[in-house]
């Protein structure tokens, strides 16, 4: 396949991510079908794109015109056949669980057809985990977007030691088209770059949390007003979620059994408590 051949992407979770992935291949004019497990999830996407897209309209950033045509090449639905079965190019965002990623690739090797690139838009999971599920492994791997992917320009693509060149090349090809900026990785490791430094600057704003150093305020103002970073480490956490962050974290600690990879004792409360973030109206921060 060529990257000019491309034109079919499905997006597989409809959750933050996925959403909002939709919504960009769609605007940059690719037909998308946007596939939940969750009728909910699919209504609840479909809501949001439609104010986050009346919002760029009047504030003069799309026009009418523009979110209209990317609505009409945008499609919804829960089933996965229906979804992938005469797609090039398929980005799964669905939850961060391995075993659950793992029965997904399989199933879509069996129903996409047999040139489409199967990518993971996983934040920690490498492709050569995944990969082994399928029967093309050449054409797996990762495709990891930011959050807000409809903001956040940067584009992580990992090549595995299973992905061929032309896989990895047609999804560089694919996130300049997108609009976004792409970086390929050759060697695989969990968490790739941006969020393998992000994790650091957290893991050190969580320690001045817990011995009182500082307040989560006070650590984000450091952050915005001295480091120059758009967003302070725990408004950021609740904006990604702090299930995700907790799901992260417990992922990296099966696979290294290093205690110190699990998750602050801070997140466990919260996450137990329902804190998590923007999404509950209660993280480190509370929202209306
Ligand atoms: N949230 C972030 O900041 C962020 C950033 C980059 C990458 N990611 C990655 O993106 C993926 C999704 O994260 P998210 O934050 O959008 O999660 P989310 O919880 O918001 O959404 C996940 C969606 O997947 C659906 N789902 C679960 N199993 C499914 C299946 N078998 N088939 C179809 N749909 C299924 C759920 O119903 C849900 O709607 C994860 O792998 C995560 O690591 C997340």
């Amino acid at each position: 396949m060529k990257i000019d051949d491309l034109r079919k992407i499905s997006v597989i979770g409809s959750g933050a991510m996925g959403s909002q992935i939709a919504m960009v291949c769609a605007l940059s004019g690719y037909q998308v079908t946007l596939q939940d497990i969750q009728f909910e999830s699919l209504e609840k996407a479909k809501a949001l794109l439609n104010s986050q897209m009346n919002k760029r309209i009047v504030k003069g950033k799309l026009t009418e015109q523009v979110v209209e045509e990317a609505f009409a090449r945008l499609s919804f639905t829960t089933d996965l056949k229906e979804a992938v079965s005469d797609t090039d190019f398929v980005i799964e965002a669905i939850v961060e669980k391995l075993d659950i990623k793992r029965q997904l690739f399989a199933q879509l090797d069996q129903l996409a057809p047999p040139h489409t690139i199967l990518a993971t838009n996983s934040s920690t999971i490498v492709s050569s985990e995944i990969a082994p599920a399928t029967n093309r492994p050449e054409k797996v791997c990762n495709m990891h977007f930011f959050n807000p992917a409809l903001v956040m320009d940067l584009v992580e693509v990992v090549q595995g030691p299973h992905t061929s060149d032309e896989t990895a090349e047609i999804t560089m090809a694919l996130s300049k088209r997108l609009n976004k900026t792409p970086i390929l990785l050759q060697k695989e490791i969990s968490g790739f770059v941006a969020n393998r430094i992000l994790g650091k600057i957290m893991n050190e704003a969580i320690y001045l949390l817990e011995n009182e150093i500082a307040t989560a305020e006070e650590i984000d103002l450091a952050c915005t007003k001295a480091l120059n970073h758009p967003i302070g480490p725990f408004a950021l956490i609740d904006l990604t979620g702090l299930d995700v962050h907790y799901n992260v974290r417990m992922e990296r600690y099966a696979k290294s059994g290093d205690e110190a990879d699990k998750p602050s004792s801070l997140i466990v409360e919260k996450v137990e408590r329902g804190e998590l973030g923007r999404k509950t109206g209660q993280g480190f921060y509370a929202y209306n």
